[in-house]
């Protein structure tokens, strides 16, 4: 079993790292984080080579993450909630996932072939919705094939980190549990 995990977080031991290692640490078989603060990976500049011939021209740590994509089994975005939305780097880096959109509407190819699993984990530091944020992370797994069948949301991290909701934890172990099965 392979799962791609997408941090969108800058803080390298924030609530979004903590949920993220409860998952990693109950999930079987293969494992990878894309930190996209730190990764090299460019946002999508519309040049539209990828109109017309397969693949993206940009040269970077994406093309190994497209065939991740493409390979696993199990596909999670974990962001904190900026603005109501996903943090800016996360939306740059998955702005690359345009390469799949063109190839299916213009060259009539479909590179993801297997549906996976999919699930979202988000952390708030306010009280505020996180639907935008829910409902661009579910568009962005869509993209990928993967169904969003999972939302965690680790809402006041401003009071009480991750790290001590244990509802939120709970409901990673259980989202574990139900992948390994
Ligand atoms: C620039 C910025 C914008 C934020 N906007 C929101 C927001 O709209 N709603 C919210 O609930 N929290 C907001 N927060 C708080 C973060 O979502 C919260 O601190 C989160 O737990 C950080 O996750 P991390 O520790 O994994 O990095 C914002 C924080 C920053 C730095």
């Amino acid at each position: 079993m392979k799962t791609l995990i997408w941090n969108g977080s800058p803080r390298k031991n924030g609530s979004t790292a903590y949920l993220i290692s409860e998952l990693k640490q109950g999930l079987n078989g293969e494992v990878r984080v894309v930190d996209v603060y730190r990764e090299a990976i460019e946002p999508c500049l519309d040049c539209r080579a990828c109109w017309k011939k397969p693949g993206c021209v940009q040269k970077d740590t994406m093309q190994e993450l497209y065939s991740d994509i493409i390979n696993c089994d199990n596909l999670v975005i974990a962001s904190p909630i900026y603005f109501s939305e996903l943090t800016g780097p996360l939306l740059s880096a998955l702005s690359r996932l345009q390469m799949f959109y063109a190839a299916r509407r213009f060259l009539k190819k479909e590179y993801i072939t297997k549906t996976k699993r999919g699930a979202v984990i988000l952390c708030g530091g306010g009280d505020g919705s996180a639907e935008t944020a829910r409902k661009t992370a579910c568009c962005l797994l869509k993209h990928m094939k993967a169904d969003p069948a999972h939302v965690i949301v680790s809402h006041h991290t401003d009071v009480m980190e991750s790290w001590k909701d244990s509802a939120a934890i709970s409901q990673i172990h259980s989202l574990a549990a139900e992948w390994n099965r």
